[in-house]
């Protein structure tokens, strides 16, 4: 029998005591606390995000990440506009209900060309359209927002300012942010999220991200684990651990309890049932891959990423096997804000 969490954790120093205790039993209620509050307040459904990555190019320079413009050993790609609604058709008829457009930040994709993609998603599929193509003028944000775009995600990656300037050289902490409150006053569905492990980041460090994200309230939370790339400046440093990244989900899950958690490819490559475990812990959301065959290797923002041999509809009918190996289901309807999904909040399906 483990002992349960009476009080979801609200000062830094609680969380630090549950990003840091050695005792199983607490980490078991912790996990069982945050699994409880999933069920009650989100319920059983998975929600399945297709994963279109539409270009590698980016004009960034983050630190962690191999699709840096720094990175010359990288083979770039970019799929045509065409290719990218022909990518989206795809998932519309292997069952998705949401697409996510996601690349590098690349300005070659003007932002009236985006939003011709996003109209003629919207007009071939019914399905909600997420955009993940990082910081831009907010006149291509409100653009996308009226062809019909619903979602953005943008990671905060670090709520610690002097990390972010470390980790991400001729880019601004404060730009980020303004980004995000554009986001929210267009309208989106804002998705946000920090990466686990980074070189500097301390435990302290990782429960001000948790606060941050509690106070910004998005409606959907990815938490990745850092994972090194030999062709970035931080190759050497050492991978975020799966416990420490559960144990974040968990957190994220008590202190956001209707947000919409995902459980990562990233948590899937540094261990065989990591998405698994995130569910069980939390999250309620996986991002299959559909981007076509051919360009998932090039896509390569970390090293060892799964699912870069597989296909589509590979993808989806392995996903739904691990869901349904949970005792879950994949769920119904596009999965929007939570109020929306479940107007009554009684149909937790
Ligand atoms: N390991 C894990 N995740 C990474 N990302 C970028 N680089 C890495 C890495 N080395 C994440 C960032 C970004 C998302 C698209 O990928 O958090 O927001
Ligand atoms: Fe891609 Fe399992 S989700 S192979």
């Amino acid at each position: 029998m483990t002992t349960t969490l009476v009080e979801t954790p609200r000062e830094a120093a609680d969380l630090v005591a549950l990003l840091t205790t050695r005792e199983p039993a607490e980490e078991a209620a912790l996990f069982a606390a945050a699994d409880a509050v999933r069920k009650e307040h989100v319920g059983d459904g998975v929600h399945l995000r297709a994963l279109i990555e539409f270009s590698s190019y980016c004009r960034g320079s983050c630190k962690y990440c191999g699709l840096r413009a720094a990175n010359r050993e990288l083979q770039r790609y970019r799929m045509a506009p065409e290719d990218i609604v022909a990518a989206a058709v795809v998932a519309r008829d292997l069952g998705y209900r949401t697409v996510v457009l996601q690349s590098g930040e690349d300005a070659s994709y003007t932002g009236e060309m985006l939003a011709g993609v996003v109209r003629e998603i919207k007009a071939l599929c019914d399905v909600a359209v997420t955009m993940c193509v990082g910081e831009r003028p907010e006149a291509d944000y409100a653009l996308w927002r009226e062809a019909g775009a619903d979602r953005y995600l943008l990671r905060i990656e670090t709520s610690d300012p002097d990390l972010y300037a470390t980790l991400h050289p001729g880019m601004s902490f404060d730009n980020r942010l303004r980004c995000l409150q554009t986001l929210r006053r267009l309208d989106y569905e804002l998705g946000c999220g920090v990466l686990i492990g980074l070189p500097g980041q301390s435990d302290e460090s990782r429960a001000r991200d948790l606060l941050f994200l509690a106070d910004l309230e998005p409606d959907m939370l990815g938490l990745g684990p850092f994972i090194p790339h030999p062709q970035t400046p931080i190759a050497d440093a050492l991978p975020a651990d799966l416990t420490t990244t559960l144990r974040m989900t968990a957190l994220a899950r008590l202190l956001l309890p209707g947000a919409h958690i995902v459980a990562t490819t990233a948590l899937g490559t540094i261990d065989p049932a990591g998405r698994e475990r995130g569910l069980s812990v939390g999250a309620d959301v996986v991002m299959p891959n559909v981007t076509p065959q051919q360009f998932r290797a090039l896509y390569e923002i970390y090293p060892g990423k799964i699912c870069i041999n597989e296909t589509p509809d590979k993808c989806r009918g392995c996903i739904e096997l691990r869901i349904r190996g949970l005792g879950r289901h994949v769920a119904g309807g596009k999965g929007g804000r939570p109020k929306d999904s479940f107007p009554q909040g009684v149909d937790r399906e």
